[in-house]
């Protein structure tokens, strides 16, 4: 036996680097996103068709390893969603939901009320005409009540109302507010309040940095809470670029939301890497740049010095969020790969972009490592 075990030994120990290389100790290579951030916040991702639908395999694999919630893209906006008055698609929505069900990962709606990617029937008549406050409420109803009664206990939490208000903080001149006035905001807030009383009910937007905008929130929630219509929490979508905002003064909005007394959300988080051709444009939908090859600089990859930039930028984002871990319940990528990114085509269409955490290849980039030894680092 003895013998034996000697003869072993230099095997054993030959072998033993190897195995720690590839099994031992958790590394940033083996560790996922959601397992390093587990007891922080979710780490969230928004779900194009190919994802819902399981045609792109490889990304479906890197959600289901490294994300703990979703978001859908575009599939719940309410042109696809409810095509026209008496009909509602729920193809994809239902394909997401149980997605999201089998992987026991925290599911969010996005978007209830939005002036954009909006039905064209829904506040018209057939006419082309505004309809009449008491219609546009009936619909308004309709349509919340219907989409969130038929997920009521399955999807956790409502984008209620999104992109309400202006970076100079008035109201957006939006359809529903030339009908409704202000009023549409709690309207919206209680009846879907109203569809599932157990889910969470938010406020989203861009540009949360900009200071009336903030304030405007912050006077926004203060109101609805003042009224007795439930609302959870303030999402920040995250469109973000290398040159803006200054990380402090995202937190200013992490703070001054917290202190209305909401949690927040990072709901639609990407870095973009390309020139901003108008600092305004945060992810405003209806901007629109023409093309020029000097705004389209990495067609062709991206030198290293500027790649680190990115890394660097990302991850200071990351540890702002990790130290406010106390108050932001979820962080959410808009999309998995940087082949998904929107970013692509916004705010100019058909450049190369760099957004998001995993590559064209679905590896993860430089900055995923990062984020898990950031969070490895912080404790609980
Ligand atoms: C974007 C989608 O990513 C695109 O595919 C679509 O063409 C336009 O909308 N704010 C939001 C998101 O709340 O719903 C938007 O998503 C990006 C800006």
């Amino acid at each position: 036996m003895m013998r034996r075990l000697l003869y072993d030994l230099p095997l054993v120990l030959m072998a033993l680097p190897l195995w720690y290389a590839c099994c031992a100790t958790p590394s940033a290579g083996n560790v996922t996103l959601k397992d390093a951030l587990k007891d922080k916040f979710h780490i969230g991702v928004a779900l194009n068709e190919a994802l819902i639908t399981g045609r792109d395999t490889a990304g479906v694999r890197v959600l289901e390893q490294q994300f703990s919630a979703i978001v859908a893209e575009n599939c719940m906006k309410s042109m696809h969603i409810h095509p026209e008055e008496n009909r509602y698609d729920f193809t994809l929505p239902d394909q997401f939901v149980a997605l999201g069900e089998k992987n026991k990962m925290w599911i969010t709606g996005h978007t209830l009320i939005w002036h954009s990617q909006l039905s064209p029937w829904f506040c018209v008549d057939e006419e082309g005409n505004n309809v009449s406050p008491e219609v546009l409420k009936q619909r308004m109803k309709a349509h919340i009540s219907t989409i969130v009664g038929r997920y009521k206990g399955r999807i956790k939490g409502w984008d209620v109302v999104n992109e309400a208000i202006l970076d100079n903080g008035e109201l957006r001149r939006s359809k529903f507010y030339e009908i409704l006035g202000e009023e549409y905001l709690p309207l919206a807030f209680r009846y879907a309040h109203e569809a599932d009383p157990q889910a969470e009910l938010y406020y989203n937007d861009y540009n949360e940095w900009f200071p009336a905008k903030r304030d405007a929130i912050v006077k926004l929630v203060r109101s609805l809470k003042e009224k007795g219509v439930r609302i959870d929490g303030v999402g920040m979508q995250g469109h973000v670029d290398m040159e803006y905002p200054a990380i402090e003064e995202y937190e200013k909005s992490i703070l001054a939301f917290t202190q209305a007394g909401v949690k927040v959300m990072i709901t639609e988080f990407d870095l973009s890497i390309l020139p901003m051709p108008d600092r305004n444009v945060g992810a405003e939908v209806s901007a629109g740049f023409e093309y020029r090859e000097e705004l389209n600089p990495y067609r062709n990859g991206v030198p290293a010095g500027r790649m680190q930039e990115w890394t660097n930028r990302m991850g200071d984002f990351f540890d702002l969020f990790l130290k406010h871990r106390d108050k932001v319940t979820r962080v959410t990528m808009w999309g998995i790969t940087d082949r998904d990114s929107w970013k692509n085509d916004f705010p100019i269409h058909g450049r190369t972009d760099y957004p998001l955490l995993f590559d064209r290849d679905y590896q993860p980039k430089a900055a995923v490592s990062r984020i898990i030894k950031a969070a490895e680092g912080v404790g609980f």
